[in-house]
């Protein structure tokens, strides 16, 4: 047993979804904390209770400044990460013209481990600690993406993109390679440290039938797993979707009729959903994600946030790195924010919060081990400095209320918010 280290400061925790049960379901302390032993949570409660409970523990004590779980982003694209905020293109104008010509490169493992590296120093500097990550179709990039995660100590998700048409030659797959691939790349790094493997196949414009059905195969092999795609995102691409699978009864039954509709099913985007397809990810127990600096930045539409929650589906929240046009989770939740208020709904900063942390680790299913501070979870958290900037303080110093306090780093912070990571209980840098 290592020494306890209690950390001090505001703390905000859930105990059930604000999504749901609004405000109420935070609790907030304004002198409150953790402790920490092992790279895990110990306790967590006032600051005064700590103390008493653990006099001999070292102290660190980081003021006003809000004590949260590192954020957790639900999907993002790491190779993505040097051509970020592309200009002028729709998604699959987006694709051909940025994305996959940079996707190409990742067949150089020097150049691979470049970007997986700059990527995860990126995202830790905007406080996310987690993030479940397409790779390209290179098993190198797989390799460079876990490899580079370990070094630092990070709990992440990701897998090989699969495609096997409608992509350079350079970058396409097989129905089979994509299996023997994913399947060895699984073995490889599923469970191994901190990292999961995930199913990745692109989006159905990209995989031939046989190659969605293979990937189908695995997953039915590795019901674990997680498996990730892309769902009606933008209305051009769903026309597409209808010409490529004629017989299919929507954009969902593309991935439902090969084995890819399931409850540890992550869908991206899904904004232009029918009524069946709603229907068929709520009774599966599917996961959405939303990424609204990517709807905005490639002009894809309005999530509905409010009555998706309603109709009771899980979401999680994401920056879409690099359709998305920040790699900052607070960016992405004012974002999401502003979107809501598009569809004539205010989303309350509890809920903003709780997505950007225990929303996205449950629609991972890690919320046992991350995305909460509590007991028993894995030490990866962060501080928020509430007055991170001249802009913020003025606002923040005449909040009434923690959630007044917050809203302004909320929509307007960006990396300078974040004043520490720790990871397993280390911290950062
Ligand atoms: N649909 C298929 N691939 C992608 C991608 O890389 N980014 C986004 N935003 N949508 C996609
Ligand atoms: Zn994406």
């Amino acid at each position: 047993m290592s020494d306890i280290t209690l950390h001090l400061g505001q703390t905000l925790w859930f105990s059930s979804d604000p999504m749901i049960d609004g405000p109420n379901a935070a609790h907030h302390d304004s002198r409150g904390g953790i402790a920490v032993q092992d790279g895990h949570v110990l306790a967590r409660g006032t600051a005064d209770d700590l103390r008493r409970e653990y006099p001999h523990a070292v102290v660190e004590d980081h003021g006003q400044a809000l004590i949260l779980p590192g954020f957790i982003d639900a999907h993002v694209h790491y190779p993505q990460t040097a051509m970020i905020a592309s200009w002028g293109k729709r998604l699959i104008d987006w694709l051909n013209t940025y994305t996959f010509p940079e996707e190409l490169r990742f067949g150089d493992p020097d150049y691979a481990a470049e970007i997986a590296g700059r990527y995860l120093d990126l995202a830790l500097s905007h406080g996310t600690t987690t993030m479940c990550s397409y790779c390209t179709i290179h098993p190198e990039s797989v390799d460079a993406y876990f490899t580079a995660a370990a070094a630092r100590g990070m709990r992440v998700l990701g897998g090989k993109t699969c495609m096997d048409r409608n992509a350079p030659d350079g970058l396409l797959d097989t129905a089979q390679s994509a299996y023997d691939d994913s399947k060895a790349l699984l073995e490889r790094w599923h469970g191994q440290g901190r990292a999961s493997y995930v199913i990745t196949p692109r989006f159905s414009p990209t995989s031939t039938p046989e190659q969605l059905s293979s990937l189908g195969a695995l997953w039915a092999e590795h019901p674990d797993c997680l498996m990730q795609t892309h769902l009606s995102e933008q209305t051009d691409e769903i026309a597409w979707v209808r010409g490529l699978y004629p017989e299919a009864r929507d954009y969902l039954d593309t991935y439902e009729a090969y084995g890819l509709l399931g409850a540890n099913g992550l869908y991206g985007h899904a904004i232009h959903l029918e009524p069946r397809e709603r229907d068929r990810l709520r009774e599966v127990g599917a996961a959405l994600v939303h990424c609204p600096t990517s709807n905005t930045f490639i002009g894809s539409g309005l999530f509905d946030m409010a009555g998706l929650v309603a109709e009771g589906q899980r979401v999680g929240l994401a920056t879409d790195t690099g359709g998305g046009s920040s790699f900052s989770m607070l960016r992405t939740m004012a974002a999401a924010y502003e979107i809501a208020q598009l569809r004539g709904v205010a989303l309350h900063p509890s809920a903003l919060l709780w997505l950007a942390t225990e929303g996205s680790a449950r629609a991972l299913r890690i919320a046992d081990r991350v995305g909460t501070l509590a007991p028993g979870s894995e030490a990866d958290f962060i501080i928020l400095d509430l007055g991170s900037t001249p802009a913020i303080s003025q606002r923040s110093s005449r909040a009434a209320d923690i959630w007044e306090a917050v809203f302004p780093t909320i929509m307007m912070g960006d990396d300078r918010a974040v004043s520490g990571v720790w990871l397993m209980g280390e911290r950062l840098g």
